[in-house]
C-alpha cells in the first residue's frame, strides 16, 4: 500500500501524503511552458499532453499523487453549453436561464463526447510510480448548476438561486452523467474520485442538506471509499449529518477555515483532507517557515494513531504567482516536521 492509501485506510502513519489542488496549474514553470505552446483547452482534451502536465508536479516536487488534468465544466460543455476558456476564464455560449434548455442533448450524446477525460487518466497512470495515487475528479452537482446559471462563481448567486425551480430537470442529465464519468475515471486506473463542491458554501446548512447531500451520497454509495467530497466555506453546520464522516465516503476535504487537528479527534470512518491557507505560500520563506511550524506543531504533537487519516493539503487550489521554493519548502518541511 502506499503511502495515500495508507491514509484512505486509516493506518497510523507518520508523515501524511500531501497533494494541492491545482498543483498542475499556473505558479508552475512547467505548466507555464506547455501553456506557451497549447490553448488550456487542448492541454484538457488531448490525453498525451494531459497526462504530461499531471506528471509535472509530480517530477518537480514528489507530491504523493497526482491528479487528472481536466476542468470540472467539460460536462456542462458535453451538454451543449459551448464552453470556452479565455484569460477572464470559462465562457458559455448558452446558460441554463430562459430556453437554452431545449437545445440540451441528451445523456448518451454528452457521455460520447467525454472520453478524454478517461484516455487522460490511463496514461498518467502508465507513467505514474507506484508509489504514487492517481486522483480523477468531478464538480458536484451544485457547483456545475452554480455555473451553467450564472457562469462565473461569485456571490450573492441571486440567479442561482431563483433558478432552481430547474434544479431537479438538471440533476437528471447531470447526475447519471457525472455517474458514468466517475466509473471511466475509476475504470481507467484512477485510485479516487474527487468530487469537488466550490459553491456549497453559498448555502444555508438545510439548503446543503436538501441539495447537496443526496446527490454526493449517491454518488458514494455507488463507489463506497472510494470518493473524496471536498467544499469551500462549509462549516460544521453544513456537515452535520453522519453520512459525511461515514466509512461511505473515503475523505472529506475541509478548507482553511476548519481546525483540522481538532476534527481529526472526533468519530470518524473516513480520511480528513486539509487544510493550510494557500495565501500564505505567498509569504517570504522566513514568514511561511512560521506559519507552517505553528499549523503543523498540533499535529506534530499528536500521536500517530491520533492523526490517522489525514491527508495533507491546503485549504482551496494553490494559487498563480505562488512561488514555487515556497511548495517546496512546505513539503520539505512537512516531512522532516512530521517523520
Ligand atoms: O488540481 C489540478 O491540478 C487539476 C486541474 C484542475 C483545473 N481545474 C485546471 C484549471 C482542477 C481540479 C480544476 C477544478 C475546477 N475548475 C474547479 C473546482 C475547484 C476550484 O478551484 O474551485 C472549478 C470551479 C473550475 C472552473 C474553472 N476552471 C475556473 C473558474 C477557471 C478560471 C479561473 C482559474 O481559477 O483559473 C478554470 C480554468 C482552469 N482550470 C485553469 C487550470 C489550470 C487555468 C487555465 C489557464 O488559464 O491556463
Amino acid at each position: 500500500m502506499n503511502t495515500f492509501q495508507r491514509a484512505i485506510h486509516l493506518e497510523p502513519q507518520s508523515v501524511p501524503p500531501i497533494w494541492f489542488m491545482r498543483q498542475a496549474g499556473r505558479y508552475h514553470s512547467h505548466y507555464q511552458a506547455l501553456r506557451a505552446k497549447h490553448t488550456f483547452d487542448e492541454l484538457c482534451r488531448t490525453p498525451e499532453l494531459a497526462a504530461q502536465v499531471a506528471m509535472g508536479p509530480i517530477e518537480d516536487f514528489d507530491f504523493d499523487a497526482a491528479i487528472l488534468f481536466s476542468d470540472i465544466l467539460y460536462p456542462l460543455d458535453a451538454l451543449g453549453l459551448g464552453l470556452s476558456f479565455s484569460d477572464k476564464g470559462p465562457h458559455f455560449e448558452k446558460r441554463l436561464v430562459g430556453d437554452a434548455w431545449s437545445e440540451l442533448v441528451t445523456v448518451d450524446e454528452a457521455w460520447s463526447k467525454l472520453s478524454f477525460q478517461g484516455e487522460a487518466v490511463k496514461l498518467t497512470r502508465e507513467r505514474l510510480p507506484k508509489e504514487k495515487a492517481l486522483l480523477g475528479f468531478v464538480g458536484a452537482p451544485w457547483t456545475l448548476w452554480t455555473f451553467a446559471v450564472e457562469e462565473v462563481h461569485k456571490s450573492p448567486m441571486v440567479q442561482v438561486k431563483k433558478e432552481l425551480g430547474n434544479w431537479g430537470r438538471f440533476r437528471e442529465s447531470i447526475l447519471p452523467l457525472l455517474e458514468r464519468m466517475i466509473a471511466d475515471q475509476l475504470k481507467n486506473g484512477a485510485d479516487l474520485i474527487c468530487i469537488f463542491d466550490s459553491s456549497a458554501g453559498e448555502l444555508s446548512p438545510q439548503l446543503f442538506d436538501d441539495l447537496v447531500r443526496p446527490d454526493v451520497q449517491y454518488l458514494a454509495e455507488r463507489h463506497p471509499g472510494k470518493i473524496l467530497f471536498y467544499s469551500k466555506g462549509t462549516s460544521s453546520a453544513h456537515l452535520r449529518n453522519p453520512f459525511w464522516r461515514s466509512g461511505k465516503l473515503a475523505a472529506l476535504g475541509l478548507d482553511h477555515r476548519w481546525n483540522l487537528a481538532e476534527e481529526l479527534q472526533f468519530p470518524r470512518h473516513c480520511a480528513l483532507q486539509g487544510n493550510f491557507d494557500q495565501t500564505l505560500l505567498h509569504l517570504s520563506s522566513q514568514e511561511l517557515s512560521r506559519h507552517l511550524n505553528e499549523f503543523l506543531k498540533p499535529f506534530q504533537e499528536m500521536k500517530k494513531e491520533q492523526r490517522r487519516g489525514w491527508i495533507l493539503g491546503l485549504g482551496h487550489g494553490i494559487l498563480p504567482k505562488t512561488p514555487e521554493a515556497n511548495v517546496r519548502q512546505f513539503i520539505q518541511t512537512a516531512r522532516e516536521i512530521l517523520a
